[in-house]
């Protein structure tokens, strides 16, 4: 049988996981959590992409269509001002889970607002790393 096929997405800054305010987003890189991930999870085919540049996370998405069964998506700043991801999202059929590190409820105001969040299947906020697990849950017993 084949193996479910996962992306995770990240957007702008979370390069710097692991440098980056540790107390907001902690200590690991995405890289070093990425292969505990794989190790957990081994059941799943695991993808994962980062970029800081809006168009090449429309590009990702838009690709997703016909090559994975689901997305985990951290769309980061652009979570706030996005309309193209909130358009890449609903342009495919693959379904999307919109994760965040930070609970952004508890945070700034401008973090309030999620332009994506609708044309996503549900989100994960404020659960830290264990965000994107718990993520992969959902896909694993879908
Ligand atoms: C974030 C929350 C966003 O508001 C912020 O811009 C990020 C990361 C999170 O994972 O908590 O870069 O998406």
């Amino acid at each position: 049988m084949q193996k479910t096929k996962i992306i995770i997405i990240n957007g702008p800054n979370l390069n710097l996981l692991g440098k980056r305010e540790p107390e907001i987003y902690g200590a690991s890189s995405f890289e070093e959590f990425f292969t505990k991930l794989q190790n957990k999870n081994p059941e799943l085919q695991l993808e994962y992409y980062q970029s800081n540049i809006e168009g090449k996370l429309v590009s990702k998405i838009q690709q997703a269509e016909g090559q994975f069964n689901g997305i985990l998506l951290n769309a980061a700043a652009y979570t706030h001002t996005s309309v193209a991801i909130h358009d890449a999202i609903g342009a495919i059929t693959v379904p999307v889970v919109e994760i965040h590190i930070s609970n952004i409820y508890k945070r700034e105001e401008f973090r309030h607002k999620s332009i994506i969040s609708s044309k996503c299947v549900g989100m994960i906020s404020g659960l830290g790393l264990r965000g994107y697990q718990l993520g992969l849950e959902y896909f694993r017993n879908k």
